[in-house]
């Protein structure tokens, strides 16, 4: 059966290969498929990124990115979040359905909002609820992420479920999570046991899709790594070399087991040299093409603007019909 899928990413900083590998080339190999709506939250972001010209930037950034990654804007529909009022509609209807008990179980909340919580915003307590409204918005079904986000996914369901049972309807479809492949969790360049993730002081922590050959290739060769003498999978013990194994089998599209069984005998320094090859050749030309796309943000804009028009298309008449089961009177 064909499937309605959805799935979100924030313009915090521009795209890293852990947003490449854990979720944007499901996004594009899914398009073959289904029925694929892609969207730009950034209303999410502005939980944490309180700099407008970064906001903006950061915006044309990632849908350039996602654009030379391969999503297609006439077959899916890529669009920015804050262009479509339904999802801020969405999410206050779900706040209210949404126990607070449920929000304080969210590790993502407990991570960002470290000990200061009483200073932590309102939104980024609320955050999951938004996702939530985000997916139920479009009656999506498959939602293509990172294992990061399996929790939030979950509650996005259990919200669902919410709704149904309060007004008494089936309305809402339980999205299914689709957490899939080699590189589901890619970890950090520096620490094997911390996430790659846009938030890491350390650039070297990661590989930007912005990032040139000679940048890729020399974050690869500084990478933490130990000296152990061949290559194999044990992230207990080897949690670097695992993870680049990982990165290896999921930039090679091959099973790990293989890339594992290539490497076992090989130095450190030797399996670098050619993973850093890989990269650099599988990175470059997306590279490329996101820097012509950033150089006409006009186009970029229009390309965003037919996708919130036919996003809105969708959502609109849902958020009308969500309104009659809640009983608010039309105007
Ligand atoms: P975000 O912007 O942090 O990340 C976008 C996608 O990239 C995945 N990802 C990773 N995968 C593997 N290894 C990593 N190191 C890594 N880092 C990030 C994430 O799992 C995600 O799939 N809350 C979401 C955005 C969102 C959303 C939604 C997602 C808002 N509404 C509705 C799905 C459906 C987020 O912060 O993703």
């Amino acid at each position: 059966m064909n499937a309605r899928v959805f799935s979100g990413i924030q313009p915090t900083h521009g795209l890293h290969l852990g947003n490449y590998l854990g979720a944007i080339r499901h996004w594009v190999r899914l398009q073959d498929e289904h029925e694929c709506i892609y969207c730009i939250v950034d209303q999410h972001a502005l939980t944490t990124l309180h700099d407008a010209e970064q906001m903006r930037s950061n915006t044309r950034e990632v849908a350039a990115a996602l654009l030379a990654c391969g999503i297609d804007p006439e077959r899916s529909i890529l669009f920015v979040q804050s262009n479509v009022p339904a999802h801020s509609q969405l999410a206050w209807v779900l706040n209210c359905v949404t126990p607070l008990g449920w929000l304080n179980r969210m590790t993502q909340f407990k991570e960002k909002a470290g000990k200061h919580r009483e200073n932590a915003p309102v939104g980024l307590y609320a955050y999951p609820v938004l996702q939530a409204a985000d997916i139920l918005a479009y009656k999506a079904t498959l939602v293509p992420v990172g294992e990061d986000q399996k929790q939030h996914l979950e509650l996005s369901r259990d919200i669902a479920g919410a709704f149904n049972r309060k007004f008494g309807t089936e309305y809402f479809p339980l999205p299914e999570p689709m957490i899939a492949g080699e590189a589901t969790r890619v970890m950090s360049l520096r620490d094997g046991t911390k996430k790659m993730s846009k938030s890491d002081v350390s650039d070297m922590s990661r590989i930007n899709l912005t990032d040139d050959a000679a940048t890729i290739a020399r974050k690869i060769q500084r990478a933490k790594s130990d000296s152990i003498l061949g290559i194999w999978y044990d992230p207990e013990k080897r949690p670097e070399a695992s993870n680049l194994l990982t990165i290896y089998a999921a930039l090679a599209e091959r099973p790990r087991a293989e890339v594992e069984a290539e490497f076992r005998e090989a130095p450190f320094a030797e399996f670098k040299k050619r993973l850093a090859e890989l990269a650099v050749e599988k990175l470059s030309a997306i590279n490329a093409r996101m820097r012509e796309l950033m150089a006409d943000p006009a186009e970029i804009d229009r390309i965003l603007r037919y996708g919130a028009e036919r996003a809105a298309a969708i959502a609109g008449p849902v958020m009308e019909e969500v309104y009659d089961i809640v009983g608010f009177l039309r105007p």
